[in-house]
């Protein structure tokens, strides 16, 4: 499997939480979303740097403990303040990268974390 990192065990990433790792050291946000989906993202915030395993799991998206920024672990957009923000406003809130991430063998991987996830893409 080139270019991807054992992360965690499957087992330490019940459905509903947050966690870490470093992986080609550079830490990295990992969740288990509600339907057991495993997501991992770019641990820093793109607002002013926290870090968002630090944050709260809600609705598919990781609300970030500093400033409550909301990012879909998903597609890596941004939901709050973009929501809320003036059409004008919208786009100067930055989405959060999204890393490949898979389950095999009872762990999580993590592909080369600087390769994006193209939430746009089909799996075809
Ligand atoms: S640092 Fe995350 S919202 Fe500000």
């Amino acid at each position: 499997m080139i270019g991807w990192h054992k992360a965690l065990p499957s087992a330490a990433l019940p459905a509903g939480t947050l966690g870490s790792a470093v992986v080609a050291g550079r830490k990295v946000l990992l969740a288990r979303l509600d339907d057991g989906t495993v997501t991992a993202a770019r641990a820093m915030c793109p607002h002013q740097g926290a870090d968002l395993s630090l944050g709260m799991l809600y609705f598919d998206a990781v609300d970030c403990p500093l400033h409550h920024y909301v990012y879909d672990l998903r597609t890596g957009r941004n939901r709050y303040p973009r929501n809320v923000y003036p059409a004008e406003m919208k786009e100067s809130v930055a989405d959060q990268q999204l890393y490949p991430v898979k389950e095999d063998d009872g762990w999580i991987w993590v592909k080369d974390p600087e390769a994006r996830v193209d939430p746009h893409a089909t799996s075809d």
